[in-house]
């Protein structure tokens, strides 16, 4: 017997097609998959170290590029051994396949693509694909990936009563550091690190959440009301959109301004195991949520030998205000009893051009340019550029101007005040942060960080009843 077709349900209203709505988290391809291939890591030799009579073969390794690496894992089984490198500066802790650098010929490449091309050629959305996911997106996946990013800009109403505890007067690093921390009480869906996509959609909150966090602050401080997110804005004309307006005019974003956001966000992307991403991924390796550990490395990127030397910059070229006062700064940076630096000068890595800074440079003239500004700080820099330049101190010591050098005199020309330039900088890296931190996590020889130390405290000694202390100094002498 033939059977019944189903009677077809009227179309209710529940269920008329509504539009598309962008998924939280795409499911497609690699989204959420782990993505590091982190295998190219080849034994290249053998060095020997001999001690106390035993004799013992530590691997060498090498990856694509860079420098070759004595593997001292056997060290301490082997030979009750550590290694002290204190600021880590010939250690490395990962292997890792997003950023490299050579400070030597000043290169910085991401994912095997020059710098000054993508800073160049393509957008910060783009980059920032290309740090998460290895590859350049394809239109369909750029675009997918905008309108994702897109999703997530607006915050939790929430945060703006805990952005209002806050004194107006606050650093915005401050206001960011808790906010980025506290937005782990809000979004408990994308907490368990051990899921891929909760991991994706915790990324793609940070991203898109942080301009918006920014510029709250910056409002919050003015004393302005916040403007929400325009989601059919690009994330650098979003960003503008959201500082600079006010809802009672028309804001119209000027490109050349917008371009140029966009740049210096790419420049500031991802920088390999710099002082924040090395704290981000040690704070990942505990196992904490995203938001906490890239609020560990906002904390680390405050400090004015990091992410704070922008802000650093600018307040040096306003002390040294006039091209006549250089001759006895240069003077004061290179004496040693004086603990005095030039801000914007030097870098652990790089014994070149730093090469961000060079796009930078073209970057501030562009706007400088755009806007009618005759900025003397300019006058002051570039004066300040030349001396250092043509000084044997800064020649022998390889000390030339990094990437900070110039973004702070941009920033300032497009109306931004000095205390948000760092923040700025936290915007951009939240990028390079996340795809380092999403590596460590998906890298199966990661363990949780632990350096050791060289112990120069007391030896055991007796525990002396409070009655029985003197001072400190008779203690030692008992
Ligand atoms: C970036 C920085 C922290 C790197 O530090 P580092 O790799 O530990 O290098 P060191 O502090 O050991 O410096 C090496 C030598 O150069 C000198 N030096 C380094 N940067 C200097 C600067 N900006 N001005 C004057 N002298 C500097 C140091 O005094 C030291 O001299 P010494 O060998 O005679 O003792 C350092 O160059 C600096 O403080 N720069 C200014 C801050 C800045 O611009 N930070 C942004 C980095 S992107």
């Amino acid at each position: 017997m033939a059977q019944k077709k189903p009677a077809k349900k009227p179309a209710s209203k529940a269920t008329k097609k509504s539009p598309a709505k962008p998924k939280i988290v795409p499911k497609s391809k690699s989204m959420a998959a782990p993505l590091a291939d982190l295998s190219h890591v080849e034994v290249e030799g053998s060095a020997k170290l001999t001690y106390k009579g035993k004799e013992i073969d530590l691997k060498v390794l090498h990856g694509t590029e860079g420098h070759s690496t004595l593997d001292i894992r056997p060290l301490l089984p082997q030979f009750g051994l550590l290694t002290y490198d204190p600021g880590f500066g010939s250690t490395a802790n990962c292997r890792s396949a997003i950023t490299f650098i050579d400070g030597d010929e000043g290169i910085l490449r991401h994912r095997g693509y020059d710098i000054a091309d993508l800073a160049e050629r393509g957008d910060f959305m783009e980059v920032c694909y290309l740090l998460l996911h290895g590859e350049l997106p394809t239109p369909q996946e750029k675009a997918e990936f905008e309108q994702t990013v897109c999703y997530h800009t607006m915050l939790h109403e929430q945060v703006y009563p805990m952005m209002e505890g806050y004194r107006r007067d606050a650093h915005p690093m401050a206001v960011m550091v808790g906010i980025v921390g506290g937005l782990s009480a809000f979004y408990h869906d994308s907490l368990d690190i051990s899921d891929p996509e909760q991991r994706m959609l915790s990324s793609y909150r940070l991203i898109a959440k942080m301009p918006t966090i920014a510029a709250m602050s910056h409002k919050y401080s003015i004393g302005q009301p916040y403007v929400y997110p325009q989601n059919h804005l690009k994330y650098a004309e979003n960003f503008l959109h959201m500082t600079f307006s006010v809802p009672s005019e028309p804001y119209i974003v000027n490109p050349v301004l917008a371009k140029a956001m966009d740049r210096i966000m790419i420049l500031h992307a991802d920088h390999e195991q710099n002082a924040s991403t090395s704290t981000v991924r040690l704070a990942g390796s505990s196992g904490a949520n995203t938001y906490a550990c890239i609020a560990a490395g906002i904390a680390t990127l405050w400090g004015p030998l990091h992410g704070g030397a922008n802000e650093a910059v600018l307040q040096m070229l306003a002390e040294i205000g006039s091209v006549k006062n250089i001759p006895n700064i240069i003077r004061r940076a290179k004496d040693k009893n004086d603990n005095y630096r030039l801000m914007g000068f030097g870098h652990r890595v790089y014994k070149n051009y730093d090469p961000r800074a060079q796009v930078m440079k073209k970057t501030c003239e562009e706007v400088l340019r755009e806007l009618g500004i005759n900025d003397p700080m300019l006058d002051v820099a570039m004066e300040l550029e030349h001396i250092a330049l043509s000084d044997p101190y800064f020649i022998e010591k390889k000390l030339y101007p990094n990437v900070d050098f110039y973004s702070g005199i941009i920033l300032r020309a497009m109306g931004f005040p000095t205390k948000m330039f760092t923040m700025l900088f936290a915007v951009a890296r939240t990028a390079g942060w996340i795809a380092q931190w999403k590596e460590m996590i998906e890298d199966s020889e990661q363990r949780i960080g632990r350096p050791r130390q060289i112990y120069v405290g007391e030896n055991k000694r007796k525990y002396v009843p409070i009655s029985q202390r003197g001072s400190a100094a008779k203690l030692r002498a008992v």
